[in-house]
């Protein structure tokens, strides 16, 4: 079990992805499982201020990651959501099913069954401070919020929208102070957590630091 834990915008998911693959590892991206319960709840037009309805959703809520060519494909109740998941108003909307302690347990539950089930990189905000808490190596991985905020519009870009950069670092700082703040689940670095900030770094080369550092701990899982 490997996690990595950080802020929005810090490269996590495509590093995950890598470094799982790399190690034969599956990928848990718990981020999609969040924006998977709130497209389900917007869609099934849910009460948002209701915890015990959301905590419904989030129980009744299917999901499934499975592995594709390009990443990972979601489904949630069957339905294939992977670009629904991604819009701005299912964005603004997780703070509410992510804040909530019984949307997050039902979530965790589901999360740890993964974890019993296969070898995991596990990428999220709270994956190696509480969910596995005893994982064999739990990253931090941060970059600055300036850094964070470019990849973010440069994302945005490749998918033709747009925005204007002091736009885009208000928008990650604001979810950067949610994700700290959260009354449970709160991003939290830990000191049993390997550093890396990757502001000045490559994919590549936070990869291969990942690499290094689980063959350094884990030698038989390291090796190419
Ligand atoms: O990584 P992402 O942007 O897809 O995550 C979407 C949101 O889900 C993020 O703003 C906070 C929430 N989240 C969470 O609360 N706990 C996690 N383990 C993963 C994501």
């Amino acid at each position: 079990m490997i996690t990595v834990d950080g802020p929005a915008a810090a490269g996590k998911s495509t590093v995950a992805r890598r470094l799982a693959r790399r190690l034969g590892f599956r990928y848990l991206d718990t981020g999609a499982m969040y924006r998977a319960v709130t497209w389900k709840a917007l869609e099934c037009g849910a009460d948002m201020d209701d915890p015990a309805a959301l905590a419904g959703v989030a129980q009744s809520a299917h999901i499934e990651l499975q592995p594709a060519e390009d990443g990972l494909r979601i489904l949630c109740d069957g339905r294939d959501v992977t670009t629904e998941i991604r819009t701005a108003e299912v964005t603004e909307n997780i703070y509410r099913l992510a804040d909530e302690p019984a949307v997050r347990r039902v979530l965790i539950e589901h999360q740890r069954r993964f974890g019993r089930r296969y070898d995991l990189v596990a990428e999220g905000r709270d994956q190696g401070s509480e969910v596995f808490p005893r994982a064999e190596v739990k990253f931090y991985l941060d970059a600055a919020l300036e850094e964070r905020a470019a990849r973010r519009l440069a994302d945005l870009r490749s998918t033709g929208a747009a925005a204007p950069l002091e736009e885009v670092v208000r928008q990650v700082a604001e979810r950067d102070a949610r994700d700290r703040s959260r009354p449970v689940g709160a991003l939290r670095k830990r000191d049993d957590m390997v550093f890396l900030d990757s502001t000045h770094m490559t994919v590549d080369e936070v990869v291969e630091a990942m690499v290094a550092e689980v063959a350094r701990r884990r030698p038989a899982q390291g090796r190419d």
